[in-house]
């Protein structure tokens, strides 16, 4: 028998059918066709109308084989949402957020949401002599995601820096940006769709995987727009010191006398931050910062399709961002890269803001850390592994007082999180150097392809340019996991590291019986067992890697396009 290089299954499948025997059914019978004699059509629309039961039971049934959401421990996305949340969803399912004259009390919620991540942001505010109330001057929209925010924010700084340029006199040709080389991959597209040059800094392991702060300077000139500061690198889910960087802001503006102002994505930090670290000083108060991102979607725990974007005064948003509307007799502004868009997951961000309060928040992302420092403890003390996230690191006397430096009236000592390292209920772990110095022939991906084998989602990648040596894997510690889960995770990720190093042990045993183990032998293992656990994926990469000259993370896996 020749082995045939690439069988396409549809298609021998769909001949195999076709010349098949089979009893002639048709859609309203109880075994109708779909069942076992036609394929469900997959690429052009059928010509027939089908049975609504049928292909809900086919869609159904398909989407089954897709990774249980709650397992799915790759993700920043929130995957749980109430009976109640549920019920509001599909109450107002086909309301679009871009109707304002037909939904006002759907876009007046969107308004309160806006001004209360505001307030939780530090916006600057007067106060209501009569009420006591905060009067807020900022601006801000529900998106899509952190994406759609990240290019509005992106745009106002270039806009911002295109008005000032122009009033001067001088050229607009050439703007770029600075983030860090760690950047999600919504911070690089907005560089590369709006023709701004992307200063892209390098991270090391002495700037715990995060911005290299003393390139900062040196990467700053009259053509900067601005710098994107990320709260909760991808990566690993520490946060970049935004104080710090504001400060190296303020000598160049000395310096230079160039006024750089940032943008910090806290696509996830925006909300664990002040919930959870409530002296970190990282938002507005921050003066440097004029605006902020966040997902609703993901630890703003609503459905996923959510995102937020705020400037801390109207005035930073330019004119030629916004367009009038009229609505309900008055005019409305809008912003946003899209019109119609669902409107429901607005309506579960009030809700939550509602129903959780700040005490809930609090008590979920508590939760979160508390699960995420006990699995970093356990990987650190099983000595398989070693954690390369910060949040069970115990923060120094002198670091709480570099770090928490923000005043709360009602909190005046540390919160239990604020005993350790700041950063996003995040474990982010590689194999110990113990394990791969003596079992070289292990890859780690492989780890991540029997956790998956037990439901588990756990991705392996490396990390970005400057570093893209170091593979790690990645736990994002939403509050679905909980700690009967997490318990089963640890289970599981001891089970199978014994079972690579026992297996490691027989094969090199089998090797010696028959020939000395040789180097070449333990990277054949190495790239036999990494080519099955890539799906194949790997000798591409390879090839891949090989052929762009070895371009730092090319052709590697990273992380910047995860969620
Ligand atoms: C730091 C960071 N920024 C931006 C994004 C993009 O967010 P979204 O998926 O909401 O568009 C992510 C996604 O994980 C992220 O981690």
């Amino acid at each position: 028998m020749v082995l045939s290089k690439h069988i396409d299954a549809y298609d021998l499948e769909y001949e195999l059918l076709r010349d098949s025997h089979k009893v002639k059914l048709t859609s309203d019978e109880f075994n109708d066709e779909y069942n076992s004699s036609k394929l469900v059509p997959r690429y052009v629309i059928p010509e027939k109308s089908a049975s609504e039961g049928d292909i809900y039971k086919y869609l159904n049934q398909e989407l089954a084989l897709d990774g249980i959401p709650t397992l799915n421990l790759a993700s920043f996305v929130n995957t749980y949402v109430d009976e109640h949340q549920k019920k509001l969803a599909v109450e107002n399912l086909t309301k679009n957020l871009a109707d304002n004259d037909e939904y006002p009390s759907l876009i007046d919620i969107q308004n309160r949401c806006v001004t209360m991540l505001s307030n939780l942001w530090h916006a600057p505010h007067k106060t209501d002599p009569k009420t006591g109330a905060k009067i807020v001057n900022s601006l801000g929209t529900a998106t899509t995601g952190s994406s759609e925010a990240i290019m509005l924010a992106g745009l106002a700084l270039k806009k911002r820096w295109q008005e000032k340029r122009r009033a001067e006199g001088k050229s607009t040709e050439k703007p770029n940006i600075l983030m860090a080389t760690c950047a999600q991959v919504a911070l690089e597209k907005f560089a590369v769709y709006f023709d701004v040059e992307n200063r892209l800094i390098p991270i090391n392991p002495e700037s715990g995987h995060l911005i290299d702060t003393t390139k900062i300077k040196e990467n700053v000139d009259e053509n900067t727009i601005g710098i994107f500061v990320i709260m909760g690198s991808t990566f690993t889910g520490a946060f970049e010191p935004v104080v710090e960087i504001s400060k190296i802001l303020d000598e160049v503006e000395k310096e230079k006398g160039l006024n750089i102002r940032i943008h910090v994505d806290g696509a996830s930090g925006g909300f664990v931050a002040p919930f959870a670290f409530p002296h970190l000083k990282w938002d507005f108060a921050v003066d440097r910062v004029d605006s902020i991102n966040t997902s609703g979607h993901k630890f703003g725990m609503t459905s996923v399709g959510l995102g937020w974007v705020i400037w801390k005064d109207e005035s930073l948003l330019p004119k030629e961002l916004r367009f009038s509307l009229d609505y309900l007799g008055g005019v409305e502004e809008t912003f946003g890269l899209n019109f119609s868009r669902p409107g429901f997951p607005v309506i579960l961000q009030y809700y939550n803001f509602l129903s959780f309060g700040k005490e809930g928040y609090t008590k979920i992302f508590d939760g979160c850390l508390s699960n995420a420092r006990l699995l970093s403890n356990y990987l650190d003390k099983s000595t398989y592994f070693d954690v390369v996230s910060v949040i069970h690191k115990s923060a120094t006397p002198e670091e709480q007082k570099k770090l928490y430096t923000r005043e709360v009236k009602h909190l005046p000592s540390l919160t239990v999180n604020e005993s350790f390292q700041p950063g996003l209920p995040v474990v982010a772990f590689r194999f110990s150097k113990e394990v791969r110095d003596k079992y070289p022939e292990i890859p780690q991906e492989l780890f991540s392809t029997l956790l998956r084998k037990r439901g588990f989602i756990v991705p392996n990648y490396h990390l970005p340019p400057d570093e893209t040596n170091v593979e790690i894997l990645r736990v994002v510690v939403r509050n679905s996991l909980s700690l009967a889960l997490l318990e089963k995770l640890i289970e599981d990720c001891t089970d199978i590291i014994e079972l690579l190093v026992k297996s490691a042990e027989s094969v090199r045993e089998i090797l010696s019986n028959k020939e000395e183990a040789s180097e070449h032998n333990t990277s054949t293992i190495h790239d036999l067992l990494l080519s099955i656990a890539s799906g194949g994926l790997q000798p591409i990469r390879q090839k891949q890697h090989e052929r762009d000259g070895h371009k730092a993370g090319v052709a590697k896996k990273s992380y910047r396009g995860t969620c």
